[in-house]
């Protein structure tokens, strides 16, 4: 590490913030303490560093500085031990931004309602560190973006102030490709790619992340950083819409697409198994697509791939709300004043992340029927749901005996699904929950 900051031929104020990144002396602010900037600021102040995070949530910041996590994988004594030690605080003033020598950008990058995208949140932080910004500093941008955006739209934001990058300061886009809830690859331990407006400034953001994050991976530019983050996860949408699509036509031929998947991916290489669902969610796989599809759409370019993708995943809620029609009325019910309870509002296993998640789509679709929902959700003790608030309901086998279908939507482990397929009239399992199970009671996606 020593090594690297000595080797970065620095003019005299980046070449002192790389010295003082390697000793551990700078100051890092992190903009945006949610699901990436929290653990990742946590990261660096593990490493000895000075790190501020400043949220316009004032609940967050609150939570920061008594030390209470609101994030699944960032221990509330994590925040304890570091606060005792001074190395992390939060607040909702930029003022502090000026005496940052890193600041690293991590609000979020949803989609409007024109399935454009959104980029208030990112214009509105490059706005405050415009204000504030100073020679010596590194500027990086974590959120996830269209290519172009660091240079095209940060860069003349910050040059506007007189500064000239890579001389200057520094700026360069690192994607974040944190996966919450994953207990084996973290934020220490996914490689970073990093990519600088210059040359010098990717070698600088390479001495920071290099300090807390195990492998770092540079490439040439802040576009081609960008454009990694959207092949990834536009492979994932992409990959789960083909896999939906073999869920379907397997209905149609009375296959058993898990037995396919299971059988498929035996073969040790050209093969990586993905699996079908009710549809895909939270802040990423159904947004970052998007944001590539616009952004080539500017250039007169057709994403037929990540339009194809979208369609087929979007259309998943319909067809669990056909099974479960389905499953009725083998059963004499109708879908109108049926009762539905819903297992699992979340978009994933074992995180309480509401953000677009498909049983949001089930349940409107259900209640656009005629049906009366319930849910159950360990990790989402309440929540609205069709513009009424409602709370999780116990799992007991009252509940599960009044319902006429569950559905499983999401599979947490806390869930006691042998308990649900006692006492429920039917099932429907969308996750594969009842692999090797048989009974007659459960009608697989
Ligand atoms: N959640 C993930 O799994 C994940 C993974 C990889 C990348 N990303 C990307 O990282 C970015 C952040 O996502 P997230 O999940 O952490 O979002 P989040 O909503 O959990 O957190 C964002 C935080 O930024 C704050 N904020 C918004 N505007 C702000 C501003 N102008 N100044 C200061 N704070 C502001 C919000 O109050 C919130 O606390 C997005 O671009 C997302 O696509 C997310």
């Amino acid at each position: 590490m020593g090594r690297r900051a000595a080797r970065l031929s620095a003019p005299t104020g980046l070449a002192r913030l790389a010295k003082k990144i390697a000793a551990r002396r700078a100051r890092i602010g992190v903009i945006g303490l949610g699901y990436v900037g929290l653990p990742l600021a946590v990261e660096f102040a593990k490493e000895g560093f000075s790190v501020t995070g400043i949220d316009l949530d004032p609940a967050r910041v609150r939570g920061v500085n008594a030390a209470r996590s609101y994030i699944l994988d960032v221990p509330s004594e994590d925040l304890r031990r570091l606060r005792a030690a001074r190395r992390l605080r939060a607040t909702a003033s930029f003022n502090v931004l000026g005496a940052q020598d890193a600041v690293i950008i991590c609000v979020p990058t949803p989609l409007r309602k024109t399935r454009e995208p959104d980029m208030s949140y990112i214009l509105s932080a490059t706005k405050e560190i415009a204000r504030h910004i100073r020679k010596g500093q590194l500027i990086v941008l974590e959120s996830t973006t269209y290519p172009g955006t660091t240079d095209e739209v940060i860069l003349p934001a910050l040059e506007a102030r007189g500064l000239t990058v890579g001389r200057d300061f520094c700026l360069a886009f690192s994607p974040e490709r944190i996966d919450p809830g994953n207990a084996t690859y973290m934020t220490r331990t996914i490689p970073k790619v990093i990519g600088g407006i210059t040359p010098q400034c990717t070698k600088l953001a390479t001495v920071l992340y290099g300090c807390a994050i195990h492998r770092t991976v540079p490439v040439s530019s802040s576009k081609v950083a960008e454009m990694v983050k959207l092949l990834e996860n536009t492979f994932r949408a992409v990959n789960i819409g083909l896999v939906n699509e073999i869920a379907l036509i397997c209905d149609r031929l009375g296959i058993d697409v898990w037995e396919v998947i299971d059988a498929a991916k035996t073969k040790p290489f050209g093969f990586m198994p993905f699996y079908p669902g009710p549809g895909i969610g939270g802040h990423c796989i159904p947004s970052d697509p998007m944001y590539l599809a616009w952004k080539v759409r500017v250039h007169g370019f057709e994403a037929r791939f990540i339009e194809l993708a979208t369609q087929i995943n979007g259309a998943m809620p319909e067809h669990v709300v056909e099974k479960i029609g389905g499953v009725l009325n083998a059963r004499r019910k109708a879908l109108k004043g049926a009762r539905v309870l819903l297992l699992g509002l979340a978009y994933k296993k074992d995180v309480g992340d509401l953000r677009d998640s498909p049983a949001f789509d089930v349940a409107r679709l259900l209640e656009q029927r005629g049906a009366v929902v319930d849910y159950h959700d360990p990790f989402v003790p309440s929540t609205e749901l069709n513009g009424r608030r409602r709370s999780s309901s116990p799992l007991t086998p009252a509940t599960l005996r009044r319902s006429d279908c569950a559905v499983v939507l999401t599979n947490h482990s806390k869930v006691d699904y042998t308990l649900v397929l006692r006492w429920a009239p039917a099932v429907v399992d969308t996750r594969n929950q009842y692999q090797g199970t048989r009974s007659k009671k459960i009608v697989k996606l």
